[in-house]
């Protein structure tokens, strides 16, 4: 996003989009930063490989991005963040200077790791142009469960992973509000659930193993679950058109979210074990400050990440709650993940929004070392000015 004075350069990388190479054994692959995210993964599959990163913008985000903001996503707790996914980097610095430096090693420790640098950096010191593979599982199981509270369902998802292990690839909670505002969106009456539930959750399960053996794993383990009063309903995906189906409902929240219009969008994360107690605790906060708030929480609990999302009452004009409401709800969400040990952005990153932010949420240690790096490798501030680094005394 450019800033307002009208003099940002906005660059397009769309036409870096080859995939330089494949090579199945290494596992790895170089593609150019303007290759979708979508196309990313087929070039993986036809090698008879898994490009693990998944997001519901697939189809239009492309690989610079999803590096430099470190993409996250719904299988993270499987595979981690697109900076897990890197082994090599090719960057154009700020003077104009290109490093190669797409190495395709798992072990390199010949020196400082610099690629880390700009991954997740959002374009402040560089521009990126390449993965590592993993073998596509043979087995899928996907089902949505109803549960009667986060707690409960925090507890199967423990349970889930003790039996399972790191075969649950994805375990996405949902809130009734955000299952109903996304059902009203898809034009549906009813969740894959026949009936209402306080909570959902999405999980799906992936294996290496048959599907025979994945299947009854997963029935056995569910099973489990739902006898120790965790969960309350669970429907399995039947068929692949299916959970393609029960994905559809989760991945489309987002959108649901920017059409309805009038949503504080907070991007947390905080210790597993604090979930519960986050949401419980910081709905009736913001229920307190904006009465009939619909609470549209839903996310990537699995690994920490909460979108937690107050929408207006359906009678009140979104610019009426935002200005009401806006800035007093982030307030206290952030206040809430920061007491908790979280973080105030736990996928969707800092860019203009959240600058500032970080002056309350990180060190002047932190903040002082962010702006050297910054200073050392874009002293006249090309790259992406205004973003991330939240003004500072010059040091
Ligand atoms: C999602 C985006 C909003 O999880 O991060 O749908
Ligand atoms: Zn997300």
């Amino acid at each position: 996003m450019p800033d307002a004075r009208g003099t940002a350069v906005l660059l397009s990388l769309t036409r870096l989009n080859q995939v330089r190479a494949v090579d199945s054994l290494n596992a790895t692959m170089v593609v150019e930063a303007g290759v979708t995210l979508h196309a990313a993964r087929a070039a993986a599959e036809k090698a008879g490989a898994l490009f693990p990163l998944r997001i519901g913008s697939e189809g239009g985000c492309q690989i610079g991005g999803n590096l430099s903001t470190n993409a996250g996503g719904t299988a993270v707790l499987r595979y981690g963040n697109m900076r897990d996914l890197v082994l090599g980097l090719e960057v154009v610095l700020p003077n104009g200077e290109i490093w190669n430096g797409l190495r395709e090693l798992r072990k390199d420790n010949a020196g400082y790791d610099l690629k880390h640098l700009f991954i997740g950096a959002e374009d402040t010191l560089g521009i990126i142009t390449a993965a590592v593979l993993y073998p596509i599982p043979r087995a899928k199981c996907v089902a949505m469960l109803g549960s009667g509270s986060a707690d409960h369902a925090l507890e199967a998802f423990g349970l889930l992973r003790q039996r399972l292990g790191t075969d649950v690839t994805a375990f996405e909670l949902i809130s009734s509000d955000a299952m109903t505002l996304v059902l009203g969106h898809l034009g549906r009456q009813t969740s894959p659930l026949p009936t209402t539930h306080p909570w959902y959750v999405l999980v799906e399960m992936s294996s290496t193993s048959s599907q025979e053996m994945a299947e009854a794993a997963f029935y056995s383990a569910l099973g489990e679950v739902a006898d120790k009063g965790m969960i309350d309903d669970a429907v399995i995906a039947s068929n692949e058109k299916q959970a393609t189906d029960f994905w559809l409902v989760r991945e489309e929240i987002s959108d649901a979210q920017t059409r309805t219009r009038g949503s504080v969008r907070c991007d947390i994360s905080v210790p597993l074990s604090s979930i519960p107690r986050f949401i419980r605790e910081t709905s009736a906060k913001v229920m307190a400050v904006a009465p009939a708030t619909r609470m549209v929480i839903y996310g990537h609990v699995g690994d920490g990440n909460v979108h937690f999302n107050p929408l207006r009452p359906a009678d009140m004009a979104p610019e009426d709650y935002l200005t009401r409401h806006g800035a007093a709800i982030t307030k206290l969400v952030d206040d809430a993940a920061m007491a908790l040990n979280g973080s105030i952005s736990a996928e969707h990153g800092i860019g203009a929004a959240k600058r500032d932010e970080l002056l309350h949420v990180r060190s002047q240690v932190e903040l002082k070392l962010a702006w050297r790096v910054k200073r050392a490798l874009d002293p006249a501030n090309l790259m992406n000015p205004g973003k991330v680094l939240p003004h500072m005394p010059a040091d």
